[in-house]
């Protein structure tokens, strides 16, 4: 695998790299990204290697992070070669709720500015960053599907959404004839793997293509953070941010310190870098369609963009994944083999012909992968 082969996103026909371009680095204006300079050379070093899935949204870096990709877009005439992704939800203008949120009015306000700011009259793939807690799904599918329609979108998903709710939005959108949803961007990493237990099947069984972002959870697993030294005092955005009231920035945990110790001495045993060995495991787990690769820095980027070229073996990617298990939780635990044996009779239900639909298996190929 490479990041210059394609594959379908989720259900759509939409074809992109298994590494995106994460662009919330863009733009010095949050205290811990990259000048307009460095920015430049981290978009051209991952259009070089063949990468085409770039994402962002209208509010990273208050607007610099969407217009610097659609600046070295257009620098580079690249418009129809580079897929982006960029999201709605984030309000800009304190005191006006409907400058925020998922409700039309929004969406379409929003809409607008990141045309605007992206120099573009369409937008690959548009997706609703943050659950509001308030609007209907069905006020947000029709909303998109008016997006499509109308040719300012070509594609659409969700991010930070119940498993819930994303399912509600697909099967509206599917019962109504609106464009389904082809991704849903979501955390997952080594010390964050919630998502297996509802996300990852949702994705798997219904179309959508899992975009992770965070797979170094925000630096923890770069290898900068030394566990034998048990502490973040490592350069960059978690030592930065370590206290703040986003979760995200909050990896500094006795239990994810025991994770990063085994990535280490499996990486050692790779030879490879510890940030590799984690984008690695992300990219090749069930359900995920492209891993999102975040970077301040060009040797960053480049050691990146090299976590494809290997395979982890099975010895060492169940050590890996042993140490980074999340703990057993309801109702999952009731849908172990062990408990299933109970309704089964205790005879074996053995797997389905390859190919027979539909193939509900956590080991199944990654959403999109034919
Ligand atoms: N939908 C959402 O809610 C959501 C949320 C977050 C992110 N995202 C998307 O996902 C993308 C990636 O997220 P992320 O930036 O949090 O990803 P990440 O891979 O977890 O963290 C990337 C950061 O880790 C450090 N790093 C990366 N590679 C390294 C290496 N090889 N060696 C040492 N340090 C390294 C850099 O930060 P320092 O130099 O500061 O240490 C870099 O900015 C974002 O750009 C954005 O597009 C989406």
């Amino acid at each position: 695998m490479s990041i210059n082969q394609y594959y379908t996103l989720g259900r759509s026909g939409l074809r992109v790299s298994r590494l995106a371009l994460g662009t919330m680095t863009f733009g010095t204006d949050w205290g811990w990204g990259a000048d307009r300079e460095t920015a430049s050379q981290l978009f051209n070093m991952y259009v070089d290697a063949g990468g085409n899935f770039v994402d962002t949204a209208d509010l990273y870096t208050n607007g610099t992070s969407e217009t610097w990709v659609g600046e070295f877009i257009k620098e580079r005439s690249l418009r129809d070669k580079v897929a982006i992704a960029t999201k709605f939800s984030y309000n800009a203008d304190p005191g006006n709720p409907n400058a925020g949120g998922n409700g039309r009015k929004n969406i379409l306000r929003a809409v607008e500015g990141s045309l605007q700011r992206l120099g573009t009259d369409y937008i690959d793939l548009y997706i609703l960053h943050t659950w509001d807690s308030i609007t209907p799904a069905e006020e947000v599918m029709r909303t998109l599907d008016d997006l499509v329609r109308s040719g300012k979108v070509r594609y659409v998903g969700l991010s930070d959404v119940p498993a819930w709710y994303a399912s509600r939005a697909q099967t509206t959108a599917e019962l109504r004839g609106y464009e389904t949803l082809s991704t849903l961007q979501l955390e997952y990493s080594l010390v964050e793997r919630n998502i297996e237990n509802e996300f990852v099947p949702l994705g798997t069984q219904h179309g959508m293509g899992i975009m992770v972002w965070s797979p170094l959870a925000s630096g923890l697993l770069s290898g900068k953070y030394k566990p034998s030294e048990q502490g973040g005092e490592g350069e960059g955005r978690l030592a930065d941010l370590a206290g703040a009231d986003n979760p995200a920035f909050n990896k500094f945990t006795d239990r994810n310190w025991k994770i990063v110790a085994e990535l280490e001495a499996v990486a050692k045993e790779l030879d490879r870098s510890m940030a590799q060995v984690a984008v690695n495991w992300a990219a090749n787990q069930p359900g995920i369609a492209s891993v999102l690769v975040g970077a301040t820095k060009l040797h960053q980027l480049e050691d990146n963009l090299k976590a494809l070229e290997f395979e982890i073996p099975k010895e060492l990617c169940d050590r890996i994944n042993k140490a980074s298990a999340p703990d057993p939780s309801f109702p999952y635990t009731f849908f172990t083999p062990g408990m299933q044996a109970m309704l089964t009779g205790g005879a074996i239900v053995g797997d389905k012909p390859e190919g027979y639909y539909p193939t509900v298996k956590f080991d199944a190929k990654p959403a999109g992968v034919s």
